[in-house]
């Protein structure tokens, strides 16, 4: 299979090497000249406890990408705000089939507009830090769960059911919302607070004071994307905190590193659903002005 990798950040480093481990054809795609130079120059490096593993993968820019050849299947990896930029530079004539990796949901509003016949998304739940542009630490083994959207040959079943790998297990959901949502859940209790108060994940649970921020801001947005079971749920966001305990959520790594956060595809997806549904949130609205604000002062004070 011919498959294709847009956005070698942390998780597309991450996919593309465990991937082209299967025997498939498979390409990388990036924005950055000087990404290319050094990946064609390296390999992909993966480190995974202390050990560096190398892979070959073929990497180029989108202006030399050729685009006539047959695409089985594109993957996305790009940061949930830069999915639209980054689609209008693709040419989806010979693309077969495409799967969107990205936290949020803030993405899927674009789904009813692509006209391919094979779409599915997924969640990545494996620690990844990139370290530069052609190194990936693997920190946490998770899962990589996906469902299909629109299911058309089954090419992307195909490629996924073949990566057997105790380091990168894989799993099929079958309500892709529901599997979306659960991830959602998690990265909006998380990840503002995170990156607000600049605290590790564990901090959550191990504080009784973020633990009950931390449910307050669960309750709202339980109340916006109303689950049955919520002990179960909040039992999950509580579990996933403790097993990311020493980890530090994207949101902050962004924060930290001056760079624009996907708040806007987790809670500002939550406040659209609450405004269409009259629902008032006003402590994720709070949380979302907050990192907005934060991203705001870190772009003011970087043209300073
Ligand atoms: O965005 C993240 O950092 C991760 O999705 C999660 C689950 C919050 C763990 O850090």
């Amino acid at each position: 299979m011919k498959i294709v990798i847009v956005g070698p950040g942390s998780i597309g480093l991450l996919v593309t090497f465990y991937l082209a481990h299967q025997h498939h054809m498979v390409s990388l795609v990036t924005n950055r000249q000087e990404q290319t130079t050094v990946i064609n120059e390296k390999g992909i490096h993966l480190i995974r406890h202390k050990q560096i593993a190398k892979m070959n993968v073929p990497v180029t820019t989108f202006s030399n990408f050729n685009w006539d050849e047959t695409i089985d299947l594109l993957i996305v990896t790009v940061k949930s705000y830069q999915v639209t930029n980054v689609l209008k530079k693709v040419d989806f004539t010979n693309v077969k089939s495409i799967l969107f990796l990205q936290n949020g949901m803030g993405h899927t509003e674009i789904f009813s507009k692509l006209a391919i016949p094979e779409l599915a998304v997924g969640v990545i739940e494996h620690g990844a830090l990139r370290e530069n542009d052609f190194t990936v630490h693997h920190t946490g083994v998770g899962k990589l769960r996906w469902s299909y959207v629109r299911e058309g040959s089954g090419i992307i079943n195909e490629v996924l059911k073949g990566i057997i790998d105790p380091n990168f297990p894989v799993e099929k959901e079958q309500d892709w919302t529901n599997m979306l949502e659960s991830k959602l859940i998690v990265n909006a209790c998380i990840n503002p607070i995170t990156a607000l108060f600049q605290v590790e994940n564990g901090e959550l649970v191990k504080n009784e004071h973020y633990l009950s921020m931390m449910n307050l801001v669960f309750k709202e947005v339980i109340s916006v994307v109303g689950f049955v079971d919520d002990s179960d749920t909040w039992e999950y966001v509580c579990q996933v905190c403790r097993k990311t305990a020493h980890n530090r959520s994207s949101m902050l790594v962004d924060i930290v590193n001056n760079r624009k956060t996907e708040i806007d595809s987790i809670v500002g997806y939550l406040i659209r659903r609450a405004r269409d549904q009259q629902i008032d949130i006003p402590i994720l609205t709070f949380l979302y002005e907050g990192v907005r604000a934060k991203e705001l002062k870190q772009g003011r004070d970087a043209y300073d």
